[in-house]
Parts: structure tokens; C-alpha cells; sequence
């Protein structure tokens, strides 16, 4: 038996986690795997509760289970409200700390039966191994007399375990890993560069290439299909992805697994709450369906498990179905596409 806890937090985040575990539990009665699920609160929705927005209950469950599935976090952009006011950083960079989830995967795939705004983007594989647990977005902040702060710091062990992770998976793959950094101008980038060229020694089957930030977000737009594992920082990582999502159809089809060195996973749609369209049954919940499947692959070694989900999905866009976000043939809800995936697991 599995115990998850499941943080929907704010914005979509509750109606696509909804979409996840009836999924979650399609895959429970076909194939008998035993899931206990256990709410907690977290972002703006904990705030309500506890005027805390990652409480101590929320860490407790997170504690006991066997993994964690995540929705969103955060408020309306621009809202000054107390309850938003950092809520972002309170509670996800404090749930990825706590757990020293350092290791972010984001799968990016093109879609055959998904149009892409690029004329011939090729067949993209990419995953982006992004570290998550340091950089710029764990510094200080600070705003003091008119002068803002962020302070950027590395260590080069924490670049050797992030580079390590993502050779280990480019020998799964095409053997391909594009390192991205800043290094013409910040020190982090230079120890970057310096870190990955060592390590990629012990990778001698791997073909390496270190990329600077500005240019790589060109080429990944002009030749997609070039590139095959992306080593990257928190900053870069959370940006490229972003931008690699056009390539997947649109920013609510992509997921990510957050995994610490003990092999605790986090699991969350690459996206945001999006709150403009949050309780409209609008979103796409795909992204946090493929999450709760990489749970299973990662977390639970649940590899057909896993692959029934990926068909599932697969199955869902052959057939035309299409959330809002990603519409050109019949457009349906979120529910609605939660339904048509989890029904589908039985063809698997
Ligand atoms: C992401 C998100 C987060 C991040 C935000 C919500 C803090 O954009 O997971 O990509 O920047 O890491
Ligand atoms: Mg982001």
C-alpha cells in the first residue's frame, strides 16, 4: 500500500488534482496496486486555515507518505493581499528545501496529433534535468533603501550531484547532454562549466556540450530536435521549460518529478495555479496526470503502471480530445478529459 499526500493548493490546482487521482484509482481497480490518499493544505488554501502557508500538519503528512503530489500554489498576479504575499516562496521553495528536492525532471515531448506553432519542429525528446534545491531562488531577498538583492550562490558539490543525475539519465537516453550556464559573466557559471567538464569524464560515452543561456534559448526554438538531455540551473531550468512547453502543445501538458538523493519524490505540472481561469473546469489536467504517472515510475518502480498512463493520454489527444489550451478538434473540460484518460487505462 502507497500512502500519497496529495497538496492540491490554489488556483487549477484542486480540479486537475481531482483528474490525477481518478486516474490513480482507474489504475488501482485494474491493476489491484493499493493507494491511500492524504489531504493536506498548502499556499493561499493553507493560509485560510492557519495563516501559514506550509503548516506544520502539511509537513507532517508529507513526512509519513511514500510521496507527494502537488498542484499549485499562488494568487492572482500583481494581488497585494497578505495571503499571496510571498506565497510562492513559503510554501513550494520551502516543500522543495525541506526535503532537499535538488533533482527537477521535465519530460518534453512533441505531440504527433498536437499541432505546434513551430512549421517543423522534428520529433523533440528533451528532458530537462533542472536543479531545484539552490541558486538565485534560495539566496537572500532582499529590498532595502531602493536597492533590491538576490544573491546567486553554488557549491561545486551541489553541481556535481545535479550533472551526475543528468549523464546517468542521457546514458538512458540519446546520450546527448546540453549544459546551460551564464558563464561570459557570472562566477556560478564558470564553477558550472567547470564542475560539468569534470564530470562528464566519467561519462565518456556521453557527447557533452556546454551552451550559454541567451544562445540556448535561441537554438532550442530553431532546432528543437537537436537536443536531448539539458543540464541546467534553478533559474535557467524554471525559464527553458517554460519555453520548451510550446513545443509539448502548451504549459498544462507538462510535468515534472522533484526527487531528493534518498529518492523522496514531489510531483507537479511543470505550470502554474493560473488563476484567470482557476473553477472553470477549463484547464488542461494532462500535466498533472503524467505527474501522478511519473510518481509511479520514480517513486514506485511502477513501470507498466506507468506506461498504461502514458497510452491513456496518448489515446485521449488520437481521439481528439482537446482541453481549451490545446484546442483544434473537440473541446472538452477538464473533467471530462480526466474522465476519457481514466476510462481509457482499462485498454491498457
Ligand atoms: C515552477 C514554478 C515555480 C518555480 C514557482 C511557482 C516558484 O514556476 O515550478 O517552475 O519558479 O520554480
Ligand atoms: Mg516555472
Amino acid at each position: 500500500m502507497k500512502k500519497i499526500a496529495i497538496l492540491s493548493g490554489d488556483g487549477i490546482g484542486p480540479e486537475v488534482m481531482v483528474q490525477a487521482l481518478k486516474v490513480l484509482n482507474a489504475i488501482s481497480q485494474i491493476y489491484g496496486t493499493e493507494f491511500k490518499f492524504f489531504d493536506a493544505l498548502i499556499g493561499g488554501a493553507a493560509w485560510d486555515e492557519y495563516r501559514d502557508h506550509f503548516p506544520d500538519e502539511t509537513r507532517r503528512i508529507c513526512n509519513e507518505a511514500d510521496a507527494i503530489l502537488f498542484g499549485s500554489v499562488g494568487g492572482p498576479v500583481g494581488s497585494d493581499e497578505e495571503k499571496w504575499r510571498n506565497c510562492e516562496v513559503n510554501s513550494i521553495l520551502a516543500l522543495r528545501k525541506a526535503f532537499n528536492f535538488n533533482v527537477n525532471l521535465r519530460p518534453v515531448k512533441t505531440h504527433e496529433d498536437l499541432p505546434c506553432v513551430l512549421k517543423d519542429p522534428g520529433d523533440v525528446d528533451i528532458l530537462c534535468v533542472r536543479e531545484l534545491a539552490g541558486g538565485i531562488y534560495f539566496g537572500t531577498h532582499e529590498i532595502n533603501d531602493g536597492v533590491a538583492r538576490d544573491v546567486m550562490e553554488y557549491s561545486s558539490s551541489e553541481i556535481e550531484s545535479i550533472s551526475r543525475v543528468a549523464f546517468e539519465f542521457a546514458m538512458k537516453r540519446a546520450k546527448k547532454v546540453t549544459s546551460i550556464d551564464k558563464a561570459n559573466v557570472l562566477a556560478c557559471g564558470r564553477l558550472w562549466r567547470e564542475v560539468v567538464t569534470r564530470v562528464a569524464k566519467d561519462f565518456p560515452d556521453v557527447e557533452y556540450e556546454h551552451m550559454l543561456v541567451d544562445n540556448a534559448a535561441m537554438q532550442i526554438m530553431k532546432n528543437p530536435s537537436r537536443f536531448d538531455t539539458l543540464l541546467m540551473p534553478n533559474m535557467f531550468g524554471d525559464i527553458i521549460s517554460d519555453e520548451l512547453s510550446v513545443l509539448a502543445g502548451s504549459l498544462g501538458m507538462l510535468p515534472s518529478a522533484s526527487i531528493n538523493t534518498e529518492g523522496f519524490g514531489l510531483y507537479e505540472p511543470s505550470g502554474g495555479s493560473a488563476q484567470d481561469i482557476a473553477g472553470k473546469d477549463i484547464a488542461n489536467p494532462i500535466g498533472m496526470i503524467l505527474s501522478g504517472a511519473m510518481m509511479l515510475r520514480y517513486s514506485f518502480n511502477m513501470d507498466k503502471e506507468y506506461e498504461a498512463i502514458m497510452k491513456a493520454v496518448d489515446s485521449a489527444l488520437r481521439d481528439g480530445y482537446r482541453t481549451a489550451d490545446i484546442a483544434d478538434g473537440k473541446v472538452v473540460s477538464t473533467s471530462v478529459m480526466g474522465d476519457v484518460i481514466a476510462k481509457a487505462i482499462s485498454n491498457f
